[in-house]
């Protein structure tokens, strides 16, 4: 049961906005039952993602004919499993035509609707679905693929194309964050159902390929390509599958030990980039090992950064994070790592809760700055003046909240504030305890602050709590 104090927040975190609409699989579907009940339709994005759908695994094969073009064919299949009676799987989609897709090996019916925001784009594979049974459903597509615009800024999110220029040769990388990754791939495009990807890139011979987990095979053929397969076993978000396609240098980085395990750390950077930007990537295990003191063992067995060109946000992309040449800065990187923990291995139930992202990646700049023995009243001032324009209850309540500066600096700021009064080594405590029983598991606020006055007392849940609800600037 609930403790009253947390009502408010719960009721923010369930209530959709007015302008939501119920998706219409919601009403046809049976009973709910297994893991992801009732996190679907989402408030700030009600047709993404099929409720009852879960994928447990993509197997995407991308062959990039021309890097820097938008040119694209893949073969994905996805292990998918039913929490509930399906009559069809609605897949997320906007990408490059499709060829043909199969259910266990044999041709199926389909219909691929496109359209824009509230007329979702959707693969709608025509066939029933029982509560408790799998597939596996084959999709093979080509042709160029675009992407689908951001919710605030003037950016195209999903597969980048960047042109080569008498100085770059081409290249292409993914940008999911929100719901990017259906531009690219037939998917359950929504945070609340993390899965396991197994990637295999085709690119021309001596062009570099790399996307999330660890590398496994690197094959060359006959006809002047390559394929290299990487796996990412531990389940994270459809926006956070990183693929990244150019001419680059790698720098393999000494390995590190956090929490007894063995991580392997690797950057990639386009041959054009010079060495100031690449040398605060030299500091990225001893950040690991700074943050994985607070927040407990890394939830991976590699970690990396790549370096692109385009002016878009930094993006924490799993165990390869997507690092514009500005954002090339220790307190950038230190927060795509936290983000690893937070987003990644501990995926949200609903984009309305992104401070739960965005607030513990933000404080890990203060972490990282105080582990420095650098002062961190001036970040702290930062945050503040962030907010001084106006803040808001930190469960978002529009697309264009999402990541915005309560998002980010009220959530660090709450986080402190809670710090300040448990004390280091309980925080620290509640850290591990939230990564670990989190890992993997649709979280929303309500399940923080659960957690918080189950391990740290009522009076906690309420400082927090406050921070949630409050209009104003606790
Ligand atoms: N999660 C990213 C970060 O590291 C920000 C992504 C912003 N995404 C967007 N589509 N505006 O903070
Ligand atoms: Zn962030």
């Amino acid at each position: 049961t609930l403790p009253t104090l947390t009502l408010a927040a719960l009721t923010l975190t369930t209530t959709p906005p007015s302008h939501a609409q119920t998706h219409p699989a919601a009403v046809t579907a049976g009973g709910a039952v297994g893991t992801r009940a009732d996190v679907l339709p989402d408030p700030l994005y009600p047709t993404l993602g099929q409720p009852g759908l879960d994928v447990q695994h993509y197997d995407v094969r991308l062959t990039v004919p021309a890097p820097g073009t938008p040119d694209l064919r893949s073969d994905t299949t996805l292990s998918v499993r039913a929490d509930r009676d399906l009559n069809d799987v609605r897949l997320d989609y906007s990408g490059p035509r499709v060829l043909n897709v199969t259910w266990n090996g044999q041709p199926v019916p389909y219909r691929h609707t496109t359209g824009q925001d509230t007329t979702p784009d959707k693969l709608i594979v025509q066939r029933a679905l029982p509560a408790g049974r799998d597939a596996r459903i084959r999709v093979t597509a080509a042709g160029p693929a675009g992407g689908v615009p951001d919710p605030t800024l003037n950016i195209t999110l999903g597969w980048q194309s960047v042109p080569a220029t008498p100085t770059q040769p081409g290249a292409n990388f993914t940008f999911g964050e929100p719901d990017g990754t259906h531009s690219l791939i037939p998917c359950n495009d929504h945070p609340s159902d993390p899965a396991t990807f197994t990637t295999t890139l085709t690119v021309p011979r001596g062009v570099t390929a790399v996307a999330s987990g660890s590398r496994l095979a690197d094959r060359a053929h006959l006809n002047g390509t390559h394929s290299v397969t990487f796996t990412l076993t531990t389940p994270v978000p459809t926006y956070a599958l990183g693929i990244s396609v150019g001419t680059l240098d790698t720098a393999a980085r000494p390995a590190v030990e956090t929490a007894g395990q063995r991580v392997t750390l690797t950057d990639y950077f386009p041959t054009s980039v010079p060495n100031t930007i690449r040398a605060p990537y030299a500091r990225t295990g001893d950040m690991l090992t700074t943050l994985s003191g607070w927040f407990g063992p890394y939830p991976f067995s590699t970690y990396g950064s790549v370096v692109v060109t385009p002016d878009l946000p930094a993006l924490e992309t799993a165990t390869l994070s997507t690092m514009p040449v500005r954002s090339s800065r220790e307190r950038v990187i230190v927060h795509e790592i936290a983000h690893q923990w937070f987003g990644n291995a501990v995926p949200l139930a609903s984009w309305t809760d992104t401070w739960l992202n965005e607030g513990f990646a933000t404080y890990a700049e203060l972490l990282w700055t105080q582990a420095q023995g650098q002062d961190t009243a001036p970040l702290l001032r930062g945050w503040r003046d962030r907010l001084r324009p106006g803040t808001r209850p930190l469960t978002a309540t529009t697309r264009a909240q999402m990541f915005d500066a309560t998002a980010y600096a009220r959530g660090a700021l709450a986080l402190h504030a809670l710090r300040t009064q448990v004390g280091d080594d309980a925080f620290r405590t509640f850290l591990h305890t939230y990564t670990r029983t989190r890992a993997g598991q649709p979280t929303r606020t309500a399940d923080l602050l659960h957690l918080t006055r189950a391990q740290l007392g009522p009076q906690a849940a309420e400082l927090l709590n406050t921070w949630i609800t409050q209009p104003d600037l606790p």
